[in-house]
């Protein structure tokens, strides 16, 4: 299992290119069951997320062909990769590959719109809490689609002539259901309203892809969204849109470690609430033509409350990094985690670089210290290994994160980048 060892104190001064976004790559790419047409997608991220849903949209047929060519290419950053599916091969989405990461079970509405129907494993993916599969299922039961769960499996099935449009308002904001319930409708018979939706740039992203495919998707950005179905979809060429969570854990940790980083080809307006906050902790942040520049000078980080909600407000996916941020704040932090119940378990590993935080429910308390040192300390999930980098950024000595897998399954040469900003980063292979 590969390690990070940190030697923590450098100032980050560069540039860094960001990469395409995993959480729009995974549904674009699932967006390719839908048509037997070539679904291009430029700019998908090189990660272990990526290469694992691969696998799985091979096991349904999908051909997959990357750069052109049909050999991996393990160099260079965010690829192109055609994705064809003339046939479905199989509507089984297995529990071997369905529970190495949640996302795969999304495969489910594009199988059902597509085939008429699905067996796919109930999912697995980050311990982050239980995360239940509920609103997938209504959603699409209010499609039409009949459900039973057995044995681990859902099996849906879509009436005989296909799913039907209707109106269907979800109980609560989920980005996963909300991707789903609009890639099922693109092929449903008549129209769907999807009320409550997420309005992450992400599903933007996937119903603009899914519209260059020809559905007829509006209003995503939108609380309501509406698919008027259509009988088929053909291939697009797509572009997925900058990782909003890979900027903002960058940008933190330039607040973190002080410095001047400019963040390539990336968007601010994917993110303004987390940078407004940023802001607020000390880090001067300027659009350029090229990105992002993210500066902190001398200034101390000031201590920021912040509650995590669902976009606009402030992503959960970046609750951990922030965290990291305020334990060296000149005072006290609230951070509020309202998405996720499960979502502190890299307190304690925080606390093993001298971080002072207490927690209490869904609240952490953090009392900024004015130095941390360095420790070993253990990856738990995705966003909180990475915030543990960036506390073993600003550390004093090494910090070695362990299980750096979690990593790999969201962040692009995370070495790479931070090295060539100064950072002393090395992964070791054992
Ligand atoms: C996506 C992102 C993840 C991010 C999350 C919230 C991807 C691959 N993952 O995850 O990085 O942290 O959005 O922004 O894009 N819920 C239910 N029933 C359901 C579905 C969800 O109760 O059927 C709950 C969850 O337990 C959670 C909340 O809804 O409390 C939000 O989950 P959801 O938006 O679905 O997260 P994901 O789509 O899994």
């Amino acid at each position: 299992m590969d390690r990070i060892k940190i030697s923590g104190g450098n100032e980050l001064r560069g540039i860094i290119p960001i990469s395409g976004a995993k959480n729009a790559a995974l549904p674009l790419m699932i967006a390719s069951l839908l048509t037997s047409d070539t679904l291009t997608l430029e700019n998908v991220p090189h990660l272990a997320d990526v290469e694992g849903l691969m696998r799985i949209l091979g096991n349904h047929g999908v051909d997959i062909a990357v750069n052109g060519r049909r050999e991996r290419q393990e160099d260079g950053y965010s690829r192109t990769i055609h994705f064809t599916c003339r046939t479905i091969a199989d509507t089984t989405a297995p529990y071997e590959l369905v529970s190495k990461m949640r996302a795969s079970f999304w495969v489910i509405g594009p199988l059902l719109a597509r085939e008429g129907r699905a067996r796919v494993s109930l999912p697995g993916g980050c311990a982050i809490g239980t995360r239940p599969v509920d609103l997938f299922l209504e959603g699409l039961a209010a499609l039409g689609a009949e459900i039973e769960i057995d044995g681990g499996y859902v099996n849906a099935t879509a009436p005989k002539g296909g799913l039907i449009g209707n109106h269907y308002r979800f109980p609560k904001v989920s980005v996963g259901a909300t991707h789903v319930m609009m890639m099922a409708a693109t092929l449903a018979n008549g129209t769907t309203v999807i009320e409550n939706a997420a309005r992450e740039p992400e599903v933007v992203d996937l119903a603009n892809c899914l519209n260059a495919m020809g559905a007829k998707v509006s209003g995503a950005g939108t609380k309501t969204i509406t698919v008027e179905g259509v009988t088929s979809l053909s291939g697009a060429r797509h572009r997925v849109l900058p990782d909003r969570i890979e900027t903002g854990t960058y940008a933190m940790a330039v607040a973190m470690t002080g410095g001047d980083v400019t963040l390539e080809g990336t968007d601010g307006a994917l993110l303004e609430n987390a940078l407004d906050t940023l802001r607020q902790a000390g880090a001067e942040i300027t659009e350029t033509p090229s990105g992002l520049r993210v500066v902190r000078n001398g200034n101390g980080i000031q201590p920021v409350d912040v509650v995590t909600e669902p976009f606009p407000g402030f992503p959960t996916d970046l609750q951990a990094q922030f965290m990291a941020l305020m334990t060296r704040s000149s005072g006290v932090s609230h951070i509020t985690e309202t998405i996720f119940e499960n979502r502190f378990m890299h307190v304690q590993e925080l606390a093993r670089l001298g971080a002072r935080i207490s927690l209490s429910g869904q609240m952490a308390r953090v009392e900024g210290v004015s130095r941390l040192k360095g420790a070993p300390v253990m990856a738990t999930d995705l966003r909180a290994s990475v915030s543990l980098v960036i506390a073993g950024l600003a550390a004093e000595g090494e910090t070695v994160v362990n299980r750096v897998y979690h990593l790999d399954r969201g962040f692009e040469r995370l070495e790479e980048k931070l090295t060539r900003c100064g950072a002393i980063v090395q992964r070791v292979s054992e």
